[in-house]
C-alpha cells in the first residue's frame, strides 16, 4: 500500500510543532518577555486568550520547550509544568498534578490545600528550579474562585520558591481573580490570538503536511481547499483534522495522492454542515445549478470556472426538462447558494472568471442527494 502519512504522529494533538506559522509575531513577543525576566531570575505571568484552535496551547507548549533547562543567572534551570485544568477544576486536583511534576506524590485524599502546598514546597526545595507553570483551560477554575492561582502568582512572597505562570482561557478571566492576583497580570501580560485567516491556515497546513505526509502526496491546491473548509472559523485544529482524515482516506484507498474529493469527504464526516434540510428548502432552479456544480466537480477537481459549471448546468436542465436560465439568473442563483453555505465563490483573478467550489461533502454524494430532490420536485408539479 502506498503510504501517505509517513509521520502520522506529527499530526497528533499532543505534538508540539517546531514553528508556528501565522503566530511568529505573537510568539516572539511572548518568548522575549519570559526570557528577559527569567534571565534575571524574576517571575513573569501572562494570560493567553483566543478561540478554539487559535494556537493557545501550541504557543504555551512551544514556549515551555524553548525555555526548558535553560540555566538562568544564579545557576537555576527553568522547569516547565503543564496542567490542563479542564477536568481538574479544583485547586486540589490541579495541585496534585503539580506535585507529581516536582517529583512528589500524595494520595488523592485526606490532605488540605495548605498541607499539600507544604509538600509542594519541599519538592521544589529538594531540586531548586524556576517553575514555568502552564494552566491550560483555566476558565472554570478561576470562575470557582481559585486560591491556587493567587498563591502561585505570589509564590515568592508566600515562600513557594520561584514560579512563573501562563494562564490559558477562551476569554479574559482576570475579572474573576482577586485584585492582588490581577495586579500581577498587567496590560502587557495579555496576549489575545484572533482566529486564523485563510492564508495563515494555508501556511500552517503546508508546514504540518511537510512534516507528516510523503512529499508529492499532496498539492498546494488540496491544502488551499482544506484551508477554505476552516477559514470561516479560523480553527487550525479543524483544518488539521480534515487534512489528516483526507490523507487517511486516500491511503486506505491505495492512492498515492490526496484528492479534492477526499477533502470534501473528510469535511463532511467531521462536520456534517450540509443537512438534508438545507436542500429541502431549495427551489428546483437552485437544485439544478447545484447538480451542475456537483457533476462538474466529480473527479479530482476542487473548483471550476463559473462558465464550465453553467455549461454542465445547461445539460442538466435539459435532462430534467427545465427551461435554461439567463446568465444573470444563473449568477443570482449561485449567490443565493453561497449565502446558504452550499457553494463557495472564489473571486476572479484579473482577466479570469470567478471559480465555484463546494467543500461540504463528496460531489458524488451531493449529486445523488440533489437528483432525488429534483425528481420529487417534478413529480409534485405533475
Ligand atoms: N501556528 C500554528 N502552526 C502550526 N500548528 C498550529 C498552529 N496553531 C495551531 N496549530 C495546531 O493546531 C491544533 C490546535 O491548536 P491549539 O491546540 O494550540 O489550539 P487552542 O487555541 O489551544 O484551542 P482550544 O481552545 O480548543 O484548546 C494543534 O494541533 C496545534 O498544533
Ligand atoms: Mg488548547
Amino acid at each position: 500500500m502506498t503510504s501517505i502519512l509517513v509521520r502520522e504522529e506529527t499530526l497528533d494533538p499532543g505534538f508540539v510543532p517546531p514553528n508556528l506559522p501565522g503566530r511568529e509575531r505573537e510568539y516572539r513577543a511572548l518568548e522575549e518577555r519570559y526570557r528577559a525576566r527569567l534571565a534575571r531570575g524574576v517571575p513573569y505571568h501572562s494570560l493567553i486568550t483566543g478561540g478554539v484552535g487559535s494556537g493557545k496551547t501550541a504557543l504555551a507548549r512551544r514556549l515551555s520547550e524553548d525555555v526548558k533547562d535553560r540555566v538562568k543567572i544564579g545557576g537555576v534551570a527553568v522547569h516547565p509544568l503543564y496542567v490542563n485544568c479542564w477536568r481538574r477544576a479544583s485547586d486540589r486536583t490541579v495541585l496534585l498534578d503539580l506535585l507529581r511534576g516536582v517529583g512528589v506524590s500524595l494520595p488523592d485524599r485526606g490532605y488540605g490545600l495548605s498541607e499539600m502546598l507544604d509538600v509542594f514546597e519541599q519538592g521544589i526545595r529538594r531540586d531548586p528550579r524556576h517553575l514555568l507553570i502552564v494552566l491550560d483551560e483555566v476558565g472554570a477554575l478561576v470562575r470557582q474562585g481559585t486560591k491556587l492561582v493567587y498563591l502561585l502568582s505570589r509564590a515568592h512572597e508566600v515562600g513557594l520558591g520561584s514560579i512563573s505562570l501562563v494562564l490559558i482561557a477562551p476569554d479574559d478571566v482576570l475579572p474573576f481573580l482577586d485584585a492582588a492576583s490581577r495586579s500581577s497580570f498587567g496590560v502587557t501580560h495579555r496576549l489575545h490570538l484572533p482566529p486564523y485567516t485563510g492564508e495563515q491556515l494555508e501556511a500552517i497546513l503546508a508546514a504540518r503536511a511537510k512534516l507528516a505526509l510523503r512529499p508529492g502526496s499532496f498539492s498546494p491546491e488540496v491544502l488551499a481547499q482544506v484551508a477554505r473548509t476552516a477559514a470561516g472559523s479560523g480553527d487550525a485544529r479543524f483544518a488539521l483534522e480534515v487534512l489528516s482524515s483526507a490523507a487517511q482516506a486516500a491511503e486506505a484507498d491505495g492512492r498515492a495522492e490526496v484528492s479534492a474529493e477526499d477533502v470534501r469527504a473528510a469535511k463532511g464526516s467531521i462536520a456534517p454542515t450540509l443537512t438534508e434540510e438545507k436542500l429541502t428548502g431549495l427551489s428546483d432552479t437552485a437544485l439544478l445549478v447545484l447538480l451542475g456544480l456537483a457533476r462538474t466537480l466529480k473527479g479530482p477537481k476542487s473548483n471550476a470556472t463559473t462558465e464550465k459549471v453553467r455549461q454542465t448546468y445547461a445539460v442538466v436542465a435539459e435532462e430534467h426538462g427545465a427551461k435554461p436560465m439567463s446568465r444573470v439568473t444563473f449568477w443570482r442563483t449561485v449567490k443565493e447558494l453561497e449565502r446558504d453555505g452550499l457553494v463557495d465563490v472564489e473571486p476572479a483573478a484579473s482577466g479570469q472568471s470567478a471559480r465555484l467550489a463546494m467543500n461540504e461533502l463528496p460531489a458524488s454524494t451531493l449529486a445523488l442527494l440533489v437528483e432525488e430532490r429534483v425528481k420529487v420536485g417534478r413529480s409534485r408539479k405533475r
